[in-house]
């Protein structure tokens, strides 16, 4: 036997809309403590293939394993109880509602969930909403947010909702972690805060997936990166490796 089965392990993954293929064979693994780069031109899937990792979308045909198991036909909140942690592109931050309280939807189990355990363990729900709490805050902390728990979203600046969906996901304390452009508009502080606490992460032991144009960001946090465009991957390798391909440089910055 070899080592320890990867934290994700996606197996020869096919997708469509139609005549768009997002995902055409794709094969993609992630290990413990690992920060993966997906990189790509816009439309190639990158979106997609996390759609369908965290279960979003379901393959047309093909497997994903998380931590060994077969969990492809899982629907969404299953995929986040086994341990699939995400942010997405456009934030999807609650505008109406306090930093806190986006974040308190977010746990991965939660008794309230489940009317009848709602109504026969009070105590227990009061007991695990005091634990979301806390563990919220202490998020918040090490994202240098802790006093904005109140504030309402939508009265932070970019960077700092952007952290807000970082934290979100960080609510889920399961052993993959999806970052869709996290960089985005971010800069200054907010910009080395997202950097340190993605090393955290994956120094605690998380597998860590990144898709981000900002090449400089996957440069300084991955080793490894993939290259995808249409669907497919093209290259995969160390992120120097990449950028010196040239397919990656046609493809993806045209030249
Ligand atoms: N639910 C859907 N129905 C139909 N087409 C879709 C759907 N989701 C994505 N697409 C199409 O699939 C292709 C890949 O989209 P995707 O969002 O995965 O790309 P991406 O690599 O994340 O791009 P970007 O860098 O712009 O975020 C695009 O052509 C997109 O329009
Ligand atoms: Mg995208």
């Amino acid at each position: 036997m070899s080592g320890p089965a990867p934290i994700l392990k996606v197996d020869k993954l096919c997708k469509a809309f139609g005549g768009i293929v997002v995902a055409d064979n794709v094969d993609v693994t992630i290990d413990r403590g690992e920060i993966l780069g997906l990189i790509g031109p816009n439309g190639a899937g990158k979106t997609s293939l996390f759609n369908l990792v965290s279960g979003v979308l379901k393959p047309d045909s093909g497997a994903i394993y998380l931590d060994g198991a077969l969990v492809t036909g899982d629907p969404l909140y299953r995929r986040a109880r086994s341990g699939v942690a995400r942010t997405w592109q456009n934030m999807m931050l609650f505008k109406t509602m306090s930093v806190m309280e986006n974040l308190l939807i977010a746990p991965r189990d939660y008794p309230g969930e489940k009317i009848g355990r709602l109504l026969l363990m009070t105590g227990r729900v009061r007991a695990a909403e005091q634990a979301a709490k806390a563990r919220a805050l202490g998020i918040l902390d090490r994202l240098e947010l802790g006093r904005a728990a109140d504030a309402n979203v939508t009265d932070l600046p970019f960077g700092h909702q952007k952290l807000i969906g970082l934290a979100r996901a960080l609510m889920n304390d399961g052993s993959l972690l999806l970052l869709d452009e996290p960089m985005a508009g971010v800069e200054g502080a907010a910009y080395e805060t997202m950097q340190r606490v993605v090393r955290e992460e994956a120094a605690s032991g998380r597998a860590v997936c990144v898709v981000e144009h900002n090449v400089s960001f996957i440069k300084d946090l991955c080793t490894r990166a993939v290259f995808m465009a249409q669907g497919r991957i093209l290259e995969t390798g160390s992120v120097d490796d990449l950028l010196k391909s040239k397919v990656l440089t046609d493809l993806y910055f045209g030249v």
